[in-house]
Formats: C-alpha cells, structure tokens, sequence
C-alpha cells in the first residue's frame, strides 16, 4: 500500500527551514531522488511524457538597457517617463537588467528544469525608428541569448510584439491607428524570421491584443495612453489583427522551412456556471462573440454578424483581402489565461449572460486577478472543441502575491503555489480528456515591470531585490521544480 507521506516530508521541509535548512528547500536538491519509491502521493494528476514546462518574460518588462546598442525609444519609455502614467513613476529603464544579466537568468531556468523558454523580441532594438535601417547589434543580444538557451538544452519561443512599439510609428503614423504599422510590423516579422529561425522554432506574433489594444487605445491606462472614440478604436483593433495576419504571411516567406507560427492572445475565457449540457454550449457560444474583435476573426477570417452589428456605423473598414491575411492558416494558438468569466444560458438573442462577479469573490494581489482555477481547463476546451485547434500552448499563466521576504531572507509565497496547484489541476484535467494542449509557460521567471502598476506587483518564481539585482527563488520556485521533476501536480 502507497504511503501518502509527501505533503507530511513537505511539511517537515518548511519546519526544517526555519532552523536554517533554507537552502534545500529552494536550492538544487535532487527532489526526484531524494524520493523512495512508495513515497509519492497519488499519480493521477500526471501529465504526458514530452509535456513542455517553461516560463516566460517580456522585452521592456525585464531587459533594461534602454539605450544601449543602437535601440530606439518605445512608447512606453515614452510613456512610463512621463509623470503620474506608472504607480511611483517608475521606468523600465533598468528593470531587471536581463539585456546584462542573461546568463545568470539562463542558469535559474536551467536550476528549474524547464524545457522552455518564452521571450520577446524588442522590435525597437531592431529597426529603431520602427522601419528603415535595421540595427544589427539589437539582434545580436537575442543571438547571445539564443546561443546560451542552445547550451543549456532549453527551447526558445520568440514573441515579436510584447508592446513596445517604436516611438516613430507612433509619431509617423499614430502608431495602430494606422495600417502602416501592420506593414512595418509585418517587415520587421520577416527580417527577425529570416535571421532567427535557424534556432527559433516557435514564434508568436503578436502578445494580448485584448489588453495592448484595449487598455493603450481606448482605456488610456498604458502606452500610448490613448482614449479613442469608438470609430477610430476599432479600427485600430483591426490594424492590429491585420499586423498579425501580414506577419504571419512575412515568417512563412523568409522563415527556415518547419518554423512554426501562432500568437498569444488573452482570449475570454467564458466558463460555464454549472457543468451541464445547456451552459456548456452557452460557454461556448459566448467564447465566439466575446472574442469576436480578435481570436475570432483570425481563426475564422471573418468578423461575427454580431460584432459588426453591434458596432454599427462604428465598426471597421475593411477589404476581403485584409480578412484573408487575418486568417491565414497558423500552426498552433497560445493563449495567456489568468482569470475566468462566468456564462450562464438565457434566452436573448445571443443565447448567453455573463455572470458578474459578487464582491466577495477572491483574487490575489493584483485586483483583476480573480481566482478561478477552471479557466486552465474552458480555455483551451473552448479553443480546441469551436475552431478544431490541434495544438494549444498556455503561454501565460500565473499570479501576483504579495511576496515580502521573511527574516531569513526567503518568500513563502503559499497563496501563490495555492494558486498554481489548482489551475494545474485544472489544466491536468483537460490534458487528459484528449484538450491538445502541448506546453505550459508560467508568468514569469521573475519579478519584473508589471507595466502601469510599476514594481508594485510582482509575478515572479524568484524575488528581484530590484536595488541589488539579486535573484531569489522563492517557495514556488521549489513546487515548479518539483512539478517539473515529477511531470505532475503535487
Ligand atoms: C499579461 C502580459 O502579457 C504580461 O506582460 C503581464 O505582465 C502579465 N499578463 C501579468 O499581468
């Protein structure tokens, strides 16, 4: 009979901590082998051999470096610098200094385990003034980082827009007001393409339309800081979801034969309230429509009837050829997946409600962040059961605590691992049920520019002590490796 002694040895582990064994804890133990055979708990949240764990960052939010080597300005060096824009004004000027500091953050994914690695691509680093002359020492950091990804047998997967678009699009053109931008956007694809995919193998488009478009354009909370009426705003939705489709097309033209291309979009994911039939379905009929601006279109090539009729004399001028470039045909979706909303069947029109959110429902540091551990399992079901998707990365997933560090230095961020096991559970389930998902990249490696809240809220498996630059793992740090090791929940 299986003895269930691993919560009790982990248990003991914490105990032992507090006596000064701190270093097994997060350190490089051997958690495997440290394991008899007959200790472990139930194997039944196991997932498939080749299962590929990772973490994931962002250009602006971990590089530093601003000014070095030739890069241009960002909107949101432009933004984060202009006063009152960022909690406590802060800047992504230094932030985690990675562009310095790469091996050493190589060496933390390599001490996890992870198999892969999700970063972005700073496209001012690369064509400072947006188009024009490349610089070709801004790839040659990603060159380095690629190289030293190779050597540590960890996967790179390139995202080309996290945000920072250069400020001269902005100045130009109006940034994604215009459909220039997606043609210089698309360019810009096709050159890093050309030049990286040698070794980059997975490359996504474009991160979060639904929050870069949205909260830059019409909420005015981040860069560009924008609050456009509703004309122009969708428009600018559709300049967006135009980019993607044209960078597609540019990566399949001078991208190495075999290089895959998707995107990573922060879909709405519509849980059903109650898992029956009727709700379910309701689920699924609210994931097209509340999608309709972005996730939909591309994977349909056409926008819902509802999306157009509800904008009206608002919606988007477009050609039948835009809409064939949206969708073209890509390789697999990623989808970044924190938080769930709740549908319930009715019987307007469009066959479904959101349910709100009563006030008491809990969420972790960060207000929006509501926990709602199912999202990991509608999310990629939704995807996978309406548009047939045959290949689904989570590409984001993970939780702000409040991370303060004990007196020995570590962070027992337990609500965090709370968090992770259960949306692992989640995710587990639906993997299992046949849901093809294929990675997982937990958000993020480190703590780092958490855009217009500044430092204030920190997502990291390690704690940046941001006056040092020192690296900390923190507990959950140890229930990754340890998730890694053992290809499962625990
Ligand atoms: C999504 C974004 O892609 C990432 O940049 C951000 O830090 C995390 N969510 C957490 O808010």
């Amino acid at each position: 009979m299986r003895r269930d002694v691993s919560r009790r040895d982990f248990a003991r582990v914490v105990g032992a901590t507090a006596v000064g064994a701190s270093a097994a804890l997060v350190g490089a133990s051997t958690p495997v082998a440290a394991q008899a055979a007959g200790t472990e708990t139930s194997r039944s949240l196991a997932f498939p051999d080749g299962f590929l764990w990772g973490t994931a960052t962002a250009a602006y939010q971990v590089e530093g470096a601003v000014t070095e080597d030739g890069r241009g300005p960002s909107i949101w060096d432009i933004f984060s610098h202009t006063p009152g824009k960022v909690a406590g004004n802060a800047t992504g000027d230094v932030a985690d200094d990675h562009y310095h500091r790469y091996k050493e953050d190589v060496a933390l994914m390599k001490a996890l385990g992870v198999k892969g690695y999700r970063f972005s691509i700073a496209w001012p680093r690369v064509f400072p003034d947006g188009t024009g002359a490349p610089n070709p020492k801004g790839l040659d950091f990603y060159n380095r980082l690629l190289d030293e990804l190779h050597a540590a047998g960890i996967e790179p997967y390139a995202t080309l827009y996290h945000w920072d678009l250069p400020q001269a699009l902005q100045d130009r053109v109006g940034g994604w007001e215009s459909s220039e931008t997606s043609k210089a956007f698309a360019e810009y694809a096709g050159y890093v393409a050309e030049r990286l995919s040698d070794r980059v193998k997975h490359i996504f488009t474009i991160n979060e339309f639904g929050a870069f478009v949205e909260l830059g354009y019409r909420v005015g909370v981040h860069a560009p800081g924008l609050t456009l009426a509703p004309k122009a705003f969708n428009q600018t939705r559709h300049n967006a979801v135009l980019g993607h489709g044209l960078a597609v097309q540019a990566i399949r033209a001078h991208a190495k034969p075999g290089t895959k291309v998707g995107l990573a979009e922060n879909m709405t994911v519509c849980a059903p309230v109650l898992e029956t039939p009727v709700h379910v379905a309701a689920a699924e009929r609210a994931t097209r429509e509340l999608n309709a601006q972005y996730l939909t279109v591309i994977l349909e090539g056409k926008y819902t009837e509802a999306y157009l009729a509800a904008a009206g004399a608002d919606a988007p001028v477009f050609t039948d050829a835009e809409l064939a470039a949206i969708g073209s045909p890509i390789d697999f979706v990623g989808i970044n997946i924190y938080t769930p909303v709740y549908v319930r069947a009715d019987d307007s029109p469009a066959g479904f409600t959101v349910v709100p959110h009563p006030a008491s429902f809990p969420h972790m540091a960060s207000p929006w962040l509501f926990v709602g551990p199912e999202a990991l399992y509608w999310g990629p079901r939704n995807v996978s059961s309406i548009w047939k998707v045959g290949e689904i990365y989570i590409t984001e997933n993970g939780c702000s605590s409040s991370d303060v560090p004990a007196a020995d230095g570590l962070v027992y961020d337990t609500d965090r691992i709370m968090y992770l096991r259960n949306y692992l559970s989640q995710l587990q389930r639906g993997v299992s049920e046949g849901v093809p998902v294929r990675g997982y990249f937990l958000w993020s490696l480190m703590d780092n520019f958490e855009w217009a809240d500044g430092y204030t809220n920190r997502f990291g498996l390690h704690y940046v002590d941001y006056a040092t630059q020192k690296r900390t793992p923190k507990l959950s740090a140890s229930f990754y490796r340890e998730v890694i090791a053992r290809n499962r929940v625990l």
